[in-house]
């Protein structure tokens, strides 16, 4: 009964999304035939409204898959740059072939490989750099029993005033009722994703807002000392 109300939902949903453009709504249809990983329409919704209220310039993803998101982020934000990771070698050699092949490809920088080991060099690198040099957005959207780990390296390398976004917080529900196979063989996740969860609600520098729609979103802004 709840799944026949979630396919109802995302149906609604889906038939008010509009597309940022054919290329994009091209790159959906053909992942979604091909069951390749990709943001929810309303995910992407809600990101749009999150970018467009925030102009970010440097952001920071983490979960490539073909590139949708990335594209997505690349193709509404003509100023901004795009670090993004993946490490599964079939999914970076679709994601490269897809940005090879637009323009936007100049702004995107493909990291492939595990997030733990470029989020490192990307922390060597940037973590005693200058506001301007970090990201101010980040969209955590990889593996799910990773998510603090990858939340407290991003934190290292983005500016005061970054939204982190993270994706699938709810993990299809098991997140409050892990019954049936597939809810076991998840179970490392959803125990990872509920202590990820009750550590961002255990700490009074952070504003985490959290969404039920799609997937469920997080959106976490650090509260800075004078905010408090
Ligand atoms: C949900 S998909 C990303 C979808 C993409 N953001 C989009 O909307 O187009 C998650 C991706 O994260 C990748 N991934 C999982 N764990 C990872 C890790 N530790 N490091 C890098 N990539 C990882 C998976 O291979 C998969 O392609």
């Amino acid at each position: 009964m709840k799944y026949v109300r979630d396919i109802l939902f995302k149906e609604f949903v889906d038939s008010y999304h509009r597309a940022v453009d054919d290329d994009l709504a091209e790159l959906r249809r053909s992942n979604e035939e091909k069951s390749v990983p990709l943001i929810f329409t309303e995910t992407e919704e809600m990101l749009s409204l999150l970018i467009s209220l925030t102009h970010p310039v440097r952001i920071l993803e983490i979960g490539t898959a073909h590139g949708y998101s990335a594209l997505f982020f690349a193709r509404k934000l003509p100023d901004a740059h795009i670090t993004t990771i993946e490490r599964n070698p079939v999914m970076a050699e679709a994601a490269h072939a897809e940005f090879a092949s637009r323009k936007e490809r100049e702004r995107i920088d493909f990291r492939i490989g595990d997030a733990s080991e470029i989020l490192e060099e990307l922390v060597c690198k940037l973590s005693g750099a200058d506001e301007s040099e970090k990201f101010d957005f980040v969209f955590i959207d990889a593996a799910k029993s990773h998510y603090r780990e990858f939340f407290e390296a991003a934190e290292k390398i983005c500016t005061k005033d970054a939204l982190v976004v993270c994706d699938n917080i709810l993990l299809k529900g098991w997140i409050v009722e892990a019954e049936g196979k597939d809810a076991k063989r998840h179970r490392t996740s959803i125990k990872y994703m509920k202590m990820f969860l009750e550590y961002l609600h255990n700490r009074d520098d952070l504003e985490v807002t959290i969404l039920t729609g799609a997937d469920g979103l997080a959106i976490i802004r650090f509260i800075n000392e004078n905010q408090r």
